[in-house]
């Protein structure tokens, strides 16, 4: 079966753990018999920063160096950016008819997002649009399937009623229905136990980070507060390091000791933590390997192909729109 699958990242800042689980997993395993169109959203990290648009530009290319770096491999997936598709832009213009003011504040990553970046009082429109322009992206390439994280789910909703009001209004097929990936651990925890892990709350660990980063992060992770002597008996939901090593230890029955041992008494934080550090260094050793020789130059290159690659089919997408929306006079 050949089913479309489209991705992508906001290039606001380098890819971390929590974007690993939560999508990138699955593009490395999608792109073995798909061939996955992954998108730098550089449209969308305008949205919140407009104001310093330097911070998108310089990300770009270290969100393509960290595509390359986890095994995402250029001949067998299309990496693009989203600003240089200009027919993404002109088909969120006429995505926008077809939602509602209301529709758009009740999203609930959005409202959250409002909350955390303190727009309250002053909302840029351009961000709470950004699903409409969302939309877009997944609509262009006729995407069946998008690996996302948890959070994500709202922006898909939004983007499959959008698409059948189109279709009905215009009396057409013209486009697609899509359909979430969510991962295995659809959303991570930051090392200090709230609930996601960002790089605006300061909390992740990067898939760029030096092995005494993160061993440094593993150290100062969210435990059990209660469990004070290595002999208490300690609480596992909640505990960071276990939330961590059942998302990246291999072993899933030395997990379920680990956990057994804990809540009986007898296991420290600094043991279960040494074991923690053992098995993200050995996760993140190769990655970074994988990272050290790529040139600007050549993710330059990367980028350039795949973006004229995918113009080329959201050019036919928006042809389909125009028409079903009668916009062809000449
Ligand atoms: N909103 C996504 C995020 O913050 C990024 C994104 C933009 C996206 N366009 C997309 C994800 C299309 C999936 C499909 O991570």
């Amino acid at each position: 079966m050949n089913k479309v699958v489209l991705t992508a990242d906001r290039p606001s800042g380098k890819l971390h753990l929590g974007h690993y689980v939560g999508s990138l997993v699955h593009r490395i395993q999608l792109q073995k018999d798909h061939r996955p169109y992954i998108m730098v959203a550089d449209v969308q990290a305008l949205t919140d920063n407009f104001e310093h648009p330097e911070r998108v530009a310089e990300n770009i290319l270290e969100v393509t160096r960290d595509y390359l770096a986890v095994g995402i491999d250029p001949h067998k997936a299309t990496i693009f950016v989203q600003s240089q598709v200009p027919e993404l832009t002109e088909m969120t213009v006429y995505f926008l008819n077809f939602v509602t003011l209301a529709r758009l504040e009740r999203n609930p990553t959005v409202k959250a997002e409002i909350a955390q970046k303190g727009y309250e009082t002053s909302l840029p429109m351009g961000f709470l649009c950004y699903p409409v322009s969302q939309t877009a992206d997944i609509v262009a390439f006729k995407t069946d399937i998008v690996p996302v994280g948890e959070d994500q789910l709202p922006m898909i909703e939004l983007s499959n009623e959008i698409v059948r009001r189109f279709n009905r209004i215009y009396q057409t097929e013209v486009l697609k229905e899509a359909e979430p990936l969510v991962g295995k651990v659809g959303r991570l925890v930051g090392i200090d136990g709230k609930e996601k892990a960002s790089k605006s709350l300061n909390n992740a660990i990067f898939l760029a980070d030096s092995p005494e980063d993160i061993r440094q992060k593993i150290f100062s992770m969210f435990t059990d507060p209660h469990h004070l002597k290595v002999s208490d008996p300690g609480t596992v939901e909640g505990n960071v390091v276990f939330t961590y090593l059942e998302a990246f230890h291999q072993d899933k029955e030395e997990v379920a000791a680990l956990k057994a041992h804990y809540q009986r008494g007898g296991l420290g934080d600094t043991a279960i933590k040494e074991r923690l550090n053992t098995t993200l260094q050995t996760f993140l050793a190769p990655i970074r390997e994988r990272r050290a020789p790529l040139k600007d130059a050549d993710l330059k290159e990367i980028l350039h192909t795949g973006t004229q690659e995918a113009r080329k089919v959201a050019q036919i997408t928006l042809q389909e729109i125009r028409t079903a929306m009668h916009l062809c006079y000449f």
